[in-house]
Parts: C-alpha cells; sequence; structure tokens
C-alpha cells in the first residue's frame, strides 16, 4: 500500500470511500464541505492507494484544536473509513499513527473521535467517553 496526502482533485476518490460511511447519500452538502476540507491546509488528510488499480483504499481526515473538556490541544479524527476488502491489514492504524505524528508536532497532547463507532479505537487504545449531541439550526 502507497500513501498520499490528497487535495482538491482527489475529491471523487475520497466520495467514493465515503459512501460506505453515509450508504450512497453523499449530496450537495457533503460534497461542498469535503470540498472545502480538502482545500484547506489546516487540515490534515492522508489517503491510502492501491497501487494496483490507484483507487483509493482508505482515507482519514483530520484537524488539531484546542480540547476544553481534555484541557489542552488535541488532534481531531473527522472522519475515517478503510474499504471492507482491505481492512485488517493495518491500513487504519498506519493512517491514525500519521495523524499522531501530525497532532505531537502541532502540540497536541491526546487525540478526541468525537463520534467514532465500536471497535478500532478500543484496540488502538482509546478510552470511551459517552457524550450527547445537541444540534440547533440557524434558520436564514
Ligand atoms: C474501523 C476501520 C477504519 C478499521 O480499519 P482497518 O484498516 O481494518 O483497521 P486496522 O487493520 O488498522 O486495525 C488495527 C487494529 O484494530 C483492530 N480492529 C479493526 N477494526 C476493528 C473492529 N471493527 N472491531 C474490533 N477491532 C478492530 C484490528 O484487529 C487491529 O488490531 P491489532 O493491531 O491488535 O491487530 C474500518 O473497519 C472501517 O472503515 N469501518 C467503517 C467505518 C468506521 O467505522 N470508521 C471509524 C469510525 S467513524
Amino acid at each position: 500500500m502507497e500513501y498520499t496526502n490528497p487535495g482538491p482533485p482527489d475529491g471523487e476518490k475520497i466520495y467514493k470511500l465515503l459512501e460506505l460511511l453515509y450508504e450512497g447519500h453523499i449530496d450537495g452538502g457533503l460534497r461542498q464541505v469535503m470540498t472545502e476540507y480538502l482545500a484547506d491546509d489546516n487540515y490534515f488528510k492522508i489517503a491510502a492507494v492501491d497501487p494496483a488499480t490507484g483507487a483509493f483504499a482508505g482515507f482519514l481526515l483530520g484537524s488539531c484544536r484546542l480540547e476544553v473538556d481534555f484541557e489542552c490541544r488535541a488532534g481531531i479524527i473527522e472522519e475515517l473509513v478503510v474499504l471492507p476488502e482491505h481492512r485488517k491489514k493495518g491500513i487504519a492504524k498506519t493512517l491514525l499513527e500519521a495523524l499522531e505524528a501530525w497532532s505531537r508536532k502541532k502540540g497536541a497532547k491526546g487525540v478526541l473521535v468525537p463520534c467514532g463507532r465500536e471497535g478500532f479505537y478500543e484496540a488502538m487504545g482509546f478510552e470511551k467517553y459517552m457524550v450527547r449531541r445537541y444540534w440547533k439550526d440557524l434558520k436564514d
């Protein structure tokens, strides 16, 4: 497997992967958000590339910011996905380690997953916190 830091031209390859997480519903809103992420150097992006096809086999989108609850600067996992046929080969672990190294250089003391599924993160040494999320639409 090869690894690359994707940018705006890689949008379509990334939408293909995200279809897995969002059950095929990649609408205009998600595309717009992802396009902005890909163009913004404040965010960390890394993709695993299948050398046989050039397709993306995995993708991690991360950031680094001050975190009130943990009283420090933290790396944040915004998105993490690996294609089913490439799972259990250590790809997500490699992507996570790259985010950890980038976050550490920015002064982070830990990595936070605001919304993660069970299994992988426990295996990677994360501690689980139950949180209740709230959202309010800002009307026009
Ligand atoms: C979760 C996910 C990213 C893991 O990717 P992966 O490349 O298969 O993970 P790795 O091969 O790097 O696994 C690393 C370790 O985690 C463990 N692991 C991976 N997925 C696991 C799961 N679902 N349950 C329990 N352990 C898991 C592996 O066994 C491995 O353990 P080891 O180091 O002791 O051998 C992938 O299954 C996926 O994309 N799932 C759907 C989307 C998702 O859940 N994203 C993350 C939360 S939003």
